[in-house]
Formats: C-alpha cells, sequence, structure tokens
C-alpha cells in the first residue's frame, strides 16, 4: 500500500542510472534497431547506445522516455552541438518531456561516436 511502485517518468529523474534497469528489460532484441529503414545501426552503436543507459530512455524510431533519435536529428545538431547536449541537457528544448539528466560521465570517444551517428541519421520529414 504504501510502497506502490513509482511510475518510471517520476522515477528516473532522481534515479536515472538505475534507469535502464527498471524500465526495461536489458533483452537485446528489445532494443533491436533493425527494421530502421532511414538509417543502419550497427551492432557497434547498439551496443554504446545499450551500455551508456541511452536505451533505458531512448529509441530509433519512438518515443519512449526521451525523444526518438530521429525525432532528435530533425533538430539537425551538429555533432559538438550533440555532444554537449549530452552532457549538459536543455529541458527547455523538449518541454514536453522530463528533463534528461547530464550525462558527464560517458566516455569522450563513446559519446563522439553516439553524437556522429545521430547527426548522420538521415530524416524525412
Ligand atoms: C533517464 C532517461 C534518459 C537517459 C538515460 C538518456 N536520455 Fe537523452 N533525453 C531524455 C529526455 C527526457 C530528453 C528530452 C528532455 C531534455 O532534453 O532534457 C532527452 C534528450 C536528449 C537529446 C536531445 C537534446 C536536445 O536538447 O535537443 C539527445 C541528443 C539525447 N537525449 C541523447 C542521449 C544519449 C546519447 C544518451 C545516452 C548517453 C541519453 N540521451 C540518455 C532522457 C534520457
Amino acid at each position: 500500500m504504501a510502497n506502490r511502485p513509482t511510475s518510471c517518468p517520476a522515477f528516473f529523474i532522481l534515479f536515472f542510472t538505475t534507469m535502464a534497469f527498471s524500465c526495461g528489460s536489458q533483452d537485446d532484441t528489445e532494443y533491436s534497431v533493425e527494421n530502421i529503414s532511414t538509417s543502419e545501426v550497427s551492432q557497434e552503436l547498439n551496443g554504446l547506445l545499450a551500455k551508456n543507459t541511452c536505451l533505458g530512455c531512448h529509441r530509433v524510431d519512438k518515443k519512449l522516455i526521451g525523444p526518438s533519435y530521429l525525432e532528435i536529428a530533425k533538430r539537425k545538431y551538429t555533432k559538438e552541438e550533440l555532444i554537449n547536449l549530452i552532457k549538459q541537457p536543455k529541458p527547455k528544448n523538449w518541454p514536453d518531456y522530463p528533463p534528461m539528466a547530464p550525462m558527464q560521465w560517458v566516455n569522450g570517444e563513446e559519446l563522439a561516436t553516439i553524437a556522429d551517428w545521430i547527426a548522420s541519421l538521415e530524416v524525412n520529414e
């Protein structure tokens, strides 16, 4: 009774690091992005997104807790802008979403690879 489970969006703000475990299983197939036609997601990329917990809140092609990567790609950020936004998110860019926690602990090279990939996504509007 007193311990009713908190809903995920409220939960992640306080415990974003455990997000990936509480809101989704670690099952690779669930996070599979194979049926994306706009861009191919390599095993390497999928691994980086999973490892850095991004997939706990973002899918490539659909809204989850955060906007989809295709939605983000529509904003045409440069790689540098993306790196900065991931380390220091600007929640007012996405008023319909809860604020993303700053991901400053992500390895620089991995972050650059992820940012490069988001910038490379082709979106048909
Ligand atoms: C706990 C959930 C959560 C995790 C984990 C998370 N994000 Fe987010 N992300 C969000 C939400 C919610 C937004 C939209 C609100 C905001 O920008 O603050 C967002 C926004 C973004 C944006 C758009 C920034 C902008 O201002 O347009 C990018 C890029 C992004 N995330 C990349 C990532 C990457 C890469 C990772 C993994 C290193 C990651 N996110 C991990 C929830 C998350």
